[in-house]
């Protein structure tokens, strides 16, 4: 599914010559601005694993600009863990000054962010070594934890698919997998207006927090099956394997986590079964555009909201390009996004800042 007629434009793994760590830095594309990725700290069985992790997200990210009308190119880091490996505070730190050397090798294609794994104090750190780093704590000029405005995107995607079938979020049944910090939040919204919540995590203690807000607590492996009316996906990617998909007893599967398909037909499969599949690309995107348009554009918090809420209408114009083309939204997504890709080519769109072409 990820515009297969764009290779990388450029990717360098190394070792972190303080930490000692293998790292990446995967630029997909920077067509419409310097790439923009957050940095995952995340355990692999071999440190390739991340290198091919830092490839995958890294063309997401072009996805996920070119369609949320952003500016931007798409790029990721990696820091590789061996499994198990845990980081002293000190260690981490080193490990940061070393992401920040390498970001700082790209000289202005790529911008780094915090990820999973990575925290605004992690930034802070990168910034020591580069400004091509963004996702800076409040006090400091930042949008600190960017949940909240990728839950706010989830919720009003979850209101345009709403739309799409016809329900209302009082009548809604929905099952909410994952209630990190960005399903938490989505769950807590949704109870608020009245939906009937089905949830899970692999965090036990999460229970507490679905008695909270009045949700029904159900096993892991129930939550798939369950018939509900959306499914959201908040926990890690790959979810929707074609056996899952088989499985599901929903109207609409929209969610945050990223690369929930497994399979590559993932979304073909969804479409087969009469599911309405949101691309997670489009649906997490509020994080990105609220650290792009607050602390590179200045914008203030108003602007800001009502961009995010614009990725309602933004997914409202994919369903209907994926209904108006006879296709998948994730096909009329990424349709949108080499439009965009093409018109930068051309020169039909406002060149970007900070890279040469
Ligand atoms: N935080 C953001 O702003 C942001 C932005 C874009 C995309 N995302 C994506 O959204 C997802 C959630 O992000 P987050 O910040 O809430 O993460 P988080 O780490 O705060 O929460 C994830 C939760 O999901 C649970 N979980 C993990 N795998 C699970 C599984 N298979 N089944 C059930 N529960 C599972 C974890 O125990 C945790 O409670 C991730 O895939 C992330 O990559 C987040």
């Amino acid at each position: 599914m990820m515009l297969p007629t764009l290779a990388h434009e450029r990717v360098v793994s190394t070792v972190g010559r303080r930490s000692g760590l293998p790292m990446t830095v995967a630029v997909h594309s920077t067509a419409l601005g310097t790439a923009l990725g957050g940095c995952r700290l995340w355990s692999y069985e071999q440190w390739g694993d991340g290198l091919a992790d830092a490839m995958r997200l890294s063309a997401a990210m072009t996805l996920k600009c070119a369609v949320a009308g952003l500016a931007t190119g798409g790029g990721k880091s990696v820091i590789a863990l061996r499994p198990g490996q845990v980081l002293t505070p000190e260690e981490r730190r080193k490990a940061f000054l070393d992401l920040g050397d390498l970001v700082e090798s790209f000289e202005g294609a790529y911008r780094t962010a915090e990820d999973v794994g990575t925290s605004t104090a992690d930034i802070l750190v990168v910034r020591e070594r580069t400004e091509y780093a963004i996702g800076l704590p409040a006090d400091r000029g930042g949008i600190g934890e960017p949940a909240a405005p990728t839950a706010a995107g989830v919720y009003a995607s979850v209101q345009t698919t709403l739309d799409r079938l016809g329900l209302e979020t009082a009548d809604l049944r929905v099952t909410v997998i994952g209630l990190g910090q960005v399903g938490s939040r989505v769950a807590q919204a949704l109870a608020d207006e009245g939906a009937a919540l089905t949830v899970t995590d692999l965090d036990p203690a999460r229970r507490a927090f679905a008695e909270k807000i009045g949700a029904e607590w159900v096993p892991l492996a129930d939550a798939m099956t369950r018939p509900t009316d959306v499914v959201v996906p908040a926990g890690v990617g790959g979810l929707l394997t074609a056996e899952a998909i088989a499985a599901l007893d929903c109207k609409a599967v929209v969610g945050p986590a990223n690369n929930q398909l497994a399979d590559a037909d993932g979304d073909e499969q969804l479409a087969e079964r009469g599911i309405l599949w949101a691309p997670d690309f489009v649906v997490n995107a509020g994080g990105a555009l609220a650290a792009i348009l607050t602390e590179l554009e200045g914008l203030p918090p108003a602007e800001v909201d009502a961009r995010i809420a614009g990725i309602g209408r933004t997914l409202a114009d994919i369903y209907d390009t994926a209904s108006a083309d006879g296709v998948t939204p994730q096909q009329a997504a990424v349709r949108i996004a080499e439009r965009r890709l093409a018109d930068a080519a051309s020169g039909a769109l406002p060149v970007m800042q900070g890279v040469e072409s």
